[in-house]
């Protein structure tokens, strides 16, 4: 590891970083509330202190639209598990929760039974910073697991996994982060581990062309497009996860078909701009639109 603050867990705080900076913002314009956010983030007093706007606005200058487009995934991952909650599915496995708090923040039913799988020391690092009394923390099972290393299936049966129960799966904002081989095998065992019932996978994954057109990645007339990919990549090596796996559109259909999974949905900032940030006076222009990450959605 690169830096002691990071011990692992330096994207798990940029990410907890925007949904605090998000909170902040009033009720009447937020578009995601997590209350646990500041727990996890070095410097959340002086984020509280520049409150949601100026925060924003710092993030806006280093990369227009990164703050959205973070936010719009939260959100569009928030709705996905409430309504599969209301449709009844039973199991919800948070795959590299980091400091994801959905098991407790999103008023889920207590029968739904959550599983958070991360590194082992991420882990430890969050439960030492959760509250004591927090909802719905009899329902959640920690495991853990290095996912380059290990199988997740095993540890979740070993963690009470049930495979006769509906499940969400959701691989949000890590992709990039581990190996195509290891992302592969993740989908297809969480394929296997639920032959029966029906199941619904997320996975967000950084486009194919940040490496050969970055500025596909962006909106029309974004500024230094290509100097920005270069400086989101170096930036993430420089906390000690590097993204290295990167797809096109149809290698993660093919990729999630290969495990008996449909793609349903293929969405990203450019298409949530209008449903999230527009609707409450935040819509963000062509050239502020940040669109690298892909948020999909596949069902069994
Ligand atoms: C960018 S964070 C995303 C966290 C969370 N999903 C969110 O969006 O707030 C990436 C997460 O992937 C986890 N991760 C990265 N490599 C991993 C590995 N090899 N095995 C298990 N988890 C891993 C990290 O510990 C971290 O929590």
């Amino acid at each position: 590891m690169t830096n002691s603050v990071f011990r692992k867990d330096g994207t798990a705080q940029g990410v907890a970083k925007q949904r605090l900076m998000e909170t902040l913002a009033k009720p009447v314009q937020r578009i995601i509330d997590d209350p646990y956010a500041d727990r996890f983030v070095v410097g959340a007093g002086l984020i509280k202190l520049m409150g949601h706007k100026l925060s924003v606005w710092v993030t806006q200058q280093f990369s227009p639209g990164f703050h959205e487009h973070l936010i719009a995934r939260t959100r569009f991952i928030d709705d996905l598990v409430r309504s599969s909650a209301v449709d009844g599915i039973e199991q919800y496995v948070i795959l590299g929760a980091g400091y994801d708090l959905r098991a407790h923040r999103l008023d889920l039913p207590p029968a739904m039974k959550i599983f958070e799988v991360d590194q082992a020391e991420v882990q430890e690092r969050k439960r030492t910073k959760l509250p004591k009394e927090i909802p719905n923390s009899d329902n959640v099972t920690y495991v853990s697991v290095d996912f380059n290393r290990q199988s997740i299936s095993e540890r979740l049966l070993a963690a009470g996994f049930d495979q006769t129960k509906s499940t969400i799966f959701t691989l949000e904002g890590v992709s990039q982060y581990i190996t195509k081989e290891a992302v592969a095998e993740t989908v297809k065992d969480m394929a296997a581990l639920t032959p029966e019932v029906s199941s619904m996978f997320f996975i967000s994954y950084v486009d194919e062309r940040l490496n050969d057109d970055p500025k596909a990645c962006f909106g029309q007339g974004y500024p230094n497009a290509v100097k920005r990919a270069e400086t989101i990549k170096r930036l993430s090596a420089k906390v000690g996860e590097p993204w290295i796996s990167f797809y096109t559109a149809e290698e993660m259909e093919t990729l999630l078909n290969q495990s008996g999974f449909l793609l349903k949905e293929n969405q990203s900032l450019a298409d949530l701009n209008d449903v999230y940030f527009a609707p409450v006076g935040r819509a963000l222009r062509e050239d502020q639109i940040f669109n690298l990450e892909k948020f999909v959605i596949a069902k069994s």
